[in-house]
């Protein structure tokens, strides 16, 4: 029997792969060397696409495969899909929630131990020899009874709290609505960058958050402030960052993602208060191998029912039979 047409959009790991094999006829997008030739021929075949978070669906794209069904994101973010198109057109988004909740709140603490306590400055320090040079590393910042900030009080913004609790921090919060959780929440941005020593940014990402963090957020959370960004580049003016931290009126930044990926401004690489990671917050084999499971799972659940176990919420209503 024909199997429908899978477009594989980005890489995917060979377990994911040996998956994908058994139900579909797989292609790779990146590898067509004329894409309009291969939507104008074989278009009509694809029930079904596999992205991630990065790639997402090329604009137009939805548009031009009339029995596109499903797309399966591996990535709980899914700003790079246009999902209120999707749902519109009936085709069903799915992501993977949850399985990465606490990989990305390791990093985030990860990221903030390593900015208060120069964790890489201190490395470079050991290995230089100016240990043996100059004598003992300066004296850094604890993380210990801080003021602790959450923009985006979500699924993984919750579990970094948790983690922070353990710092004996205390915790506030901003989303646009109030959470059931016992942590101070603050009904604006700037009033919570005033109130914290740290600066958690985990929101999804796309145009309704685009520079959430502007240059007035940035000068509330002060010459002391510690930014830490593991949600989107876009969700932080990076401009507005390298300016404030040039200028001394942030104290030092911490950045996972950033406005262009895979590029890095210059200027922050040179800067000595600033921790840079590649993307890398769920980026353990084991996260991406339970991300990968679920994305798998999406698409399984599909060809059998025709409905996804985790559809992104503009498109949940179309697994209601
Ligand atoms: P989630 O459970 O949907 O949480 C998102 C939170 O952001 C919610 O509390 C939401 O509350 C709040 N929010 C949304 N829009 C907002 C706005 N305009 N202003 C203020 N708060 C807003 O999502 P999650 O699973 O925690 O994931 C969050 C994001 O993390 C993902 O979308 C992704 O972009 C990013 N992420 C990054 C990595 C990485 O590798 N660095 C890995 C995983 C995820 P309200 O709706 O009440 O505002
Ligand atoms: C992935 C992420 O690196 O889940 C997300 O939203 O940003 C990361 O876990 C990304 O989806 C690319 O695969």
């Amino acid at each position: 029997m024909t199997k429908p047409i899978l477009l594989q959009i980005g890489n995917v790991t060979q377990r994911m792969k040996n998956r994908f094999d058994e139900l579909f006829d797989v292609h790779v997008w990146f590898e067509q060397q004329d894409p309009d030739a291969f939507v104008a021929d074989q278009g009509s075949g694809v029930l079904a696409i596999v992205t991630d978070g990065h790639w997402g669906v090329p604009d137009q794209l939805l548009a031009r495969l009339p029995n596109l069904k499903v797309v399966s994101s591996y990535g709980v973010g899914y700003d790079a899909i246009d999902a209120d198109d999707a749902a519109a057109r009936g085709i069903l988004v799915s992501h993977t929630p949850n399985v990465l909740n606490d990989e990305v709140a390791d990093t985030a603490i990860m990221l903030w131990l390593a900015t208060s306590r120069r964790l890489i400055q201190a490395d470079k320090w050991a290995r230089s020899g100016q240990w043996e040079r100059k004598g003992a590393f300066p004296l850094t910042r604890s993380v210990q009874k801080r003021q602790v900030g959450i923009l985006g009080m979500g699924r993984i913004g919750e579990t970094i709290a948790k983690r922070a609790i353990g710092f004996d921090s205390t915790i506030h919060y901003h989303s646009r609505t109030p959470k059931d959780v016992n942590f101070i929440y603050h009904s604006t941005i700037n009033d919570l960058a005033a109130a914290v020593d740290v600066l958690f940014v985990i929101t999804p990402g796309g145009t309704a958050t685009t520079h959430l963090v502007n240059t007035d957020v940035i000068n509330a959370l002060g010459p002391q402030g510690i930014l830490i960004n593991v949600a989107r580049g876009s969700v932080v003016d990076e401009t507005a960052v390298i300016a404030a931290l040039q200028e001394g009126r942030l104290g030092s930044a911490a950045l996972d993602v950033f406005e262009h990926e895979p590029t890095i401004p210059d200027a922050l690489k040179t800067m000595e208060n600033v921790v840079l990671a590649p993307h890398i917050g769920s980026a353990s084999v084991e996260t991406r191998q339970a991300m990968g499971d679920l994305t798998c799972d999406n698409l399984e659940r599909y060809v059998q029912d025709q409905t996804v176990v985790t559809p992104v919420p503009e498109c949940a209503h179309l697994t209601r039979k």
